[in-house]
């Protein structure tokens, strides 16, 4: 007989697997936007964002309603470091009558046990933090407004449904009048159960409540609550999952005791994967034709009704409503245990497990005169004791047979859910505090819109007096002519050499045009690397480093020994007096060979050729990247005038009026300049807008007080910015726990390709998380990556701006230059930075739209090199030499 009711309950790995799939469905459904409304488990934002990192510090207040008992909590958490929660918590009854009030009586009553406990405490002056735990289904739409969707667990105080909870409990405390708080946050238990453990285990990220209802939260990735704004972070999901089946979806499942149990109680048809106790007098074995069980007034009945209730520890009177039942300190038993299926505080009795009421009949077990009563209350702690482990065992069994492949630990919550919310607030104060003082920092790397237009003035003021002969000596942007006046036309043809010497990769190319109708440019090339030693050497290992790797290509190429014109693309400053000549004027980008300022680099390449003896080049043209870029991009778009790199440096040229290159003779056509504007700012004209990170960045470089607009812009430099922010933060304990790790301190781990990673739209946090501990900064958080995020895009956004501030002034220079209302104008645009970067390209658009309204300016990403266009440089020099000949 026994056996036949058990059959029923008893289901199969098969089934809770299939279980496992409807909810997980279930669950989708409610993170939907569309389908939430009728998803059974609603899956309810919290937004609590973030769990405790351990610095969290302050007295915080926290009320704990819908478990077995209303409890407030006085809670200290002293940010040493050593992560010390003190906790003052009474216990106070909540009269059935009021359960099932009205809302203003019930909330009437919270503020009064409020008020007696702050008053015995000695701490009603203050006005605290506190946090409320509200373990209903609520609609949440702030951290500190909730809307109670449905009373449960017996509750039923009217007016309160479709009211924000915490705007009631802020009422009655006005209304009162005689103390004041501060509500921070307002949470449900399970949320409250994750905070608790998860102070201690900064792992955990799921709570699960088995007591007097059951529910469970976790952390889920912003992007797939739909209900919520914003792709960032986590958020923790309230999963209200006592629902599941309400919508018939558990029916083959739910057996006669079940149906019978939901229709006695206060809410039928809802929460029916609630785990649910039988009313004492109603043993479960009963058979289903037994009456219907009467509704009970909490699941868990209150001690005076408990069929087990004299065999509980005696209570002390309750006096009035809010009389206190106990105060206990952290030390004190646990209250309440995470996993289990019942409420184990020490003052209310433990409501018996199912079976054993039915085996001790109430009227057996309840007479506290009766000589068995020690024996049995021993027996059914015992079997309590039993069941409660056995509840665990069986949990963890399974879930570890549904899901493998997932190492699940489970943590018994000692505190109860109200530390949890008293984490929470501890967790929302710091988090106000911490921002507030991160914005201070980085609103200093924001540029406005008036500081970005100064920018420009600026630069237009440096571009004078860099192209006019009695101010060029003392200008910053040196504008330097580079003797390129023509375009292709389509005529060259022949085989080129080519060199690209200054950006990430050190290349060698052979760049074969053919003319005609053939009109074509094909291109070998092999990238070669220039050890740091090479770079920092003397300029003769250097440049016999060079002709070594030329020598390799050639042979590479099965060209051995031959001898063909050359363009060498030099990405540093030159002055140049002819195309084939460029003489150094001083290294950037971390090069510093010995030997080569002041030198003509086409000879010290020619030297070295010669000291191989192997081949014979004829260095036709020295180019800089920007020029060879635009070439690139020139030869198919006639529009462009412009070369733009924002790469390992950053630099632009373009193409100026005759008459204002003042440093070369004639007036008439154009020449191509190369700004050099990465040394814009070398005499203070960025000062004002130069923060304490770009200074340590400029002190720490092989260049100091040199190249300061680029040191602000360009990839070599950005990521040691962020890395400096970090590290600022991470001093001040806003940033990975306060702990300054040996990787962040070591120069250039920030490499321009993890800031282009990182702030990628479809990196999930994790990958970010995964980035960071691939750089070695293992013990990084969720919030700690979002905030990594964060300094990334301000820092690149910055330099984003601050290149649209220097192109708007070219382009309007341009503009002026030909007396135009409008230009429409094209920039040849490479480098790293700007191809790899996901946002630079769109803010630097934007700032060219705002700043040079009136110049229409097509960006066009190179995707040829720079080695190109010196080739078709060399050939155009070629070709007009063969006509003059
Ligand atoms: C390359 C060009 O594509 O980009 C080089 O061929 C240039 O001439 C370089 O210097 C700039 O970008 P990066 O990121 O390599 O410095
Ligand atoms: C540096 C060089 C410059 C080059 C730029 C981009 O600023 O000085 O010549 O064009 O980097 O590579």
């Amino acid at each position: 007989q026994v056996d036949k009711y058990l059959y029923h309950m008893r289901l199969s790995e098969e089934n809770l697997m299939d279980v496992s799939r409807r909810f997980r469905r279930e669950m989708d459904k409610g993170l939907g936007r569309d389908t939430n409304l009728t998803a059974s488990v609603k899956m309810l934002p919290t937004f609590v964002r973030s769990t405790p990192d351990g610095t969290e510090s302050g007295d915080f207040l926290a009320l704990d309603l819908g478990g077995t008992n209303f409890r407030i909590l006085l809670v200290k958490v002293s940010g040493n470091g050593k992560q010390n929660v003190e906790m003052e918590n009474q216990i106070y009854v909540i009269p059935e009558t009021l359960m099932r009030g009205s809302g203003t009586e019930l909330f009437d009553h919270i503020t009064e046990c409020l008020a007696n406990f702050m008053e015995k405490m000695g701490i009603k002056e203050k006005k605290l933090p506190l946090g409320f735990t509200f373990s209903f289904p609520c609609r949440q739409t702030k951290l500190d407004e909730s809307f109670l969707v449905s009373w449960t667990k017996g509750f039923r105080a009217g007016g309160v449904e479709g009211k924000d909870v915490v705007g009631l409990l802020r009422k009655a405390i006005k209304k009162r009048g005689d103390f004041d708080i501060d509500i921070v946050a307002v949470i449900n238990d399970t949320v409250g159960t994750m905070m608790t453990c998860g102070y201690d285990d900064h792992h955990c990220e799921i709570g699960l409540i088995v007591g007097t209802g059951t529910n469970a939260c976790y952390m889920e990735e912003m992007r797939n609550l739909e209900l919520v704004e914003g792709d960032e972070g986590r958020m923790c999901v309230n999963m209200e999952w006592g629902a599941f089946g309400d919508d018939g979806s558990l029916e083959d499942l739910r057996t006669d005791f079940d149906r019978e149990i939901d229709a006695g109680s206060l809410n039928p048809g809802k929460q029916l994967c609630c785990c649910r106790l039988p009313p004492p007098t109603h043993p479960p074995f009963s058979a289903s034709s037994s009456p219907p069980p009467a509704p009970y007034s909490s699941p868990y009945p209150p001690p005076s009704s408990f069929p087990c209730s004299a065999s509980a520890p005696p209570l002390p009177p309750p006096s009035s409503g809010s009389a206190p039942l106990t105060t206990s300190t952290s030390s004190s038993p646990p209250p309440l245990a995470l996993c289990s299926s019942f409420a184990s505080d020490t003052t209310s009795p433990p409501p018996s497990p199912t079976y054993i009421c039915s085996t001790h009949p109430p009227s057996s077990a309840s007479s506290p005169s009766s000589f068995y009563f020690p024996l049995l209350l021993i027996l059914l702690l015992l079997l309590f004791f039993l069941l409660h482990l056995l509840f665990a065992r069986r949990l963890h069994k399974m879930v570890r047979l549904l899901v493998p492949d997932c190492d699940v630990r489970f943590l018994r919550s000692e505190d109860g859910s109200g530390k949890g919310a008293a984490m929470v607030t501890a967790v929302a104060h710091r988090l106000a505090e911490q921002h507030a003082e991160r914005q201070r920092v980085l609103d200093a790397l924001r540029l406005s819109r008036e500081q970005l237009l100064e920018v420009k003035r600026r630069m237009e003021g440096e571009m004078k007096k860099g192209l006019a002969r009695d101010t060029h000596e003392s200008a910053t942007v040196k504008m330097l002519p580079t003797y390129v006046q023509s375009t292709p036309d389509g005529s060259e043809r022949g085989d080129f050499l080519a060199l690209d010497l200054g950006g990430t990769n050190f290349r060698v190319l052979l760049v074969r045009v053919r003319s005609g109708k053939r009109r074509s440019v094909e291109m070998h090339n092999k990238i070669y690397a220039i050890p740091q030693e090479m770079m920092q050497g003397t300029g003769e290992e250097l440049f016999d480093h060079i002709v070594h790797c030329i020598g390799d290509f050639l042979e590479y190429m099965g060209m051995k020994g031959a001898s063909l014109p050359l363009g060498f693309t030099f990405s540093f400053p030159c002055h140049q007096t002819r195309l084939g000549e460029g003489i150094l004027l001083k290294w950037t980008k971390g090069f510093k060979a010995t030997g080569c300022e002041g030198e003509d680099v086409a000879v010290l390449l020619k030297d070295a050729i010669h000291r191989t003896e192997e081949f014979d080049l004829d260095v036709v043209a020295v180019v800089n990247d920007t020029v060879g870029t635009m070439m690139t991009c020139g030869y198919e778009d006639h529009l462009c005038e412009v070369g733009l790199i924002v790469g390992t440096g950053t630099n632009a040229c373009y193409m100026e009026e005759m008459r204002n290159v003042e440093l070369v003779e004639g007036d008439e056509g154009l020449m191509c300049v190369n700004m050099e504007w990465g040394a814009f700012g070398d005499c203070g004209e960025l000062d004002d807008f130069c923060t304490e990170f770009d200074r340590a960045v400029d002190e720490c470089s092989t260049n100091p007080g040199k190249q300061r607009f680029e040191k602000m812009i360009s990839g070599m430099y950005l990521g040691e910015i962020v890395r400096n922010v970090l590290l600022d933060f991470t001093a001040k304990g806003l940033l990975f726990r306060g702990k300054l790790s040996e990787r962040l301190k070591t120069r250039g781990i920030f490499e321009t390709k993890f800031l282009s990673q990182i702030e990628s739209d479809r990196l999930a946090l994790r990958q970010v998380r995964s980035i960071l501990q691939h750089l070695g900064l293992i013990s990084s958080t969720c919030d700690d990556s979002i905030l990594v995020k964060e300094v990334c895009t301000v820092v690149a956004r910055r330099a984003a701006q601050l290149c649209g501030a220097g192109l708007a002034a070219v382009v309007d220079k341009i503009r002026n230059n030909r007396g135009l209302q409008e230009l429409s104008i094209t920039v040849g645009v490479d480098g790293t930075l700007y191809k790899l970067h996901p946002h630079f390209s769109t803010v630097l658009k934007e700032t060219l739209r705002d700043l040079a309204p009136q110049c229409t300016v097509t960006l066009v990403q190179s995707e040829d090199g720079s080695g190109k266009g010196a080739a078709l440089i060399t050939a155009v020099a070629c070709r007009l030499k063969e006509g003059k000949k």
